[in-house]
């Protein structure tokens, strides 16, 4: 019996990377997957899900392909509806399908910022809202969703991504309250690995071509074990956590907060905001720095 035996599972953006991982992994482990990605190889044409499915089989595994987007209201609802058509229920939604358009907020244009927070934030709401009826009817059911330190710490160029990918973990605390009464689970992953994602990464400086040699080290199929085991019946009390893997490094992420309090019976002035609150609340104060600062030993 595998981990997830016979759990229909949804991975999106699983033609490539992290979620072709995921996807090999979870019928690795007996789930039924539905592979999703919108992709085709450059040159034959081929849908990239379609091969992973392929893949699957032939390892003797169980997996369908559906290729379409995650981006609109109506393809999510059809990448849903192709798990209940080849496998009759639905029990887990991964949310992995994403893109970059990086570019400093300065410079940033309003289709960067569209498409970024169109296919992370919104795909992973679409996705998340076409499985919750099923959930919900069942009294089962979990998500798992794919998030970033370039929001939960920061990252140069990147405030279209960054703002998504917190806006997912505001999504999936909201998924873990509302649906906790349906035994309905929601987690967030921030994984680091060397796919075509982070292949982009420009490494023009010292600092950037250290960083990026960091990254290769990084396998995608070090980040699958996690999300079975969140999708397994072995986390059902586990909800609303965000977690890291960084190769052979798991991570348990900390989440805000309130830290510090000043109380005057007499509510505040701006001046006294800036004498008496503000020195007593800047030592707290934390630094803004990218997400690679926190991390510059090497994981494996
Ligand atoms: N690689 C990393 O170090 C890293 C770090 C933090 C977060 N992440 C997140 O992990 C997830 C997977 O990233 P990856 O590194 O494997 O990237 P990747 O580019 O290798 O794979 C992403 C896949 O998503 C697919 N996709 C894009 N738009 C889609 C859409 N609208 N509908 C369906 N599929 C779509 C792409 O075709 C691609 O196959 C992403 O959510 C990413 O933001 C990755």
């Amino acid at each position: 019996m595998g981990m997830v035996q016979d759990k229909v599972v949804v991975v999106t953006g699983a033609g490539a990377g992290i979620g072709r991982d995921f996807a090999k992994a979870f019928a690795a482990n007996g789930a039924k997957v539905v592979v999703n990605d919108l992709a085709r190889d450059k040159e034959s044409g081929q849908a990239l899900a379609e091969s992973v499915v392929a893949e699957i089989r032939e390892a003797g595994g169980q997996a369908v392909a559906a290729v379409e987007s995650v981006a609109e209201w109506d393809s999510a609802h059809k990448i849903v509806q192709a798990a209940l058509d080849s496998f009759g229920r639905i029990d887990c939604i991964v949310n992995n399908a994403g893109i970059v358009r990086d570019r400093f907020i300065f410079n940033m244009s309003k289709e960067e910022w569209q498409a970024v927070v169109d296919v992370h934030l919104n795909g992973s709401f679409y996705m998340t809202r076409a499985a919750a009826p099923h959930f919900k009817s069942q009294e089962s059911g979990s998500y798992v969703h794919m998030t970033s330190t370039s929001g939960l710490i920061g990252n140069l160029g990147q405030g279209n991504y960054s703002a998504a990918k917190m806006g997912i973990v505001g999504l999936s605390k909201s998924i873990a309250l509302d649906m906790a009464r349906f035994k309905v689970r929601s987690n967030c992953i921030a994984p680091w690995a060397w796919t075509a994602m982070t292949a982009g990464i420009p490494a023009d400086t010292p600092e950037e071509k250290a960083r990026v040699e960091k990254l290769k080290k990084m396998e995608s199929a070090k980040i699958a074990p996690l999300a079975v085991y969140l999708a397994s019946d072995r986390a059902d009390k586990v909800s609303g956590q965000i977690f890291g893997v960084r190769a052979n490094e798991i991570y348990f992420f900390s989440q805000i907060r309130m830290m510090r309090s000043m109380h005057r019976g007499d509510g505040w002035t701006p001046e006294m905001i800036a004498d008496e609150a503000m020195p007593a609340f800047e030592a707290s104060f934390f630094d803004n720095v990218p997400s690679m600062k926190l991390t510059p030993w090497d994981p494996v």
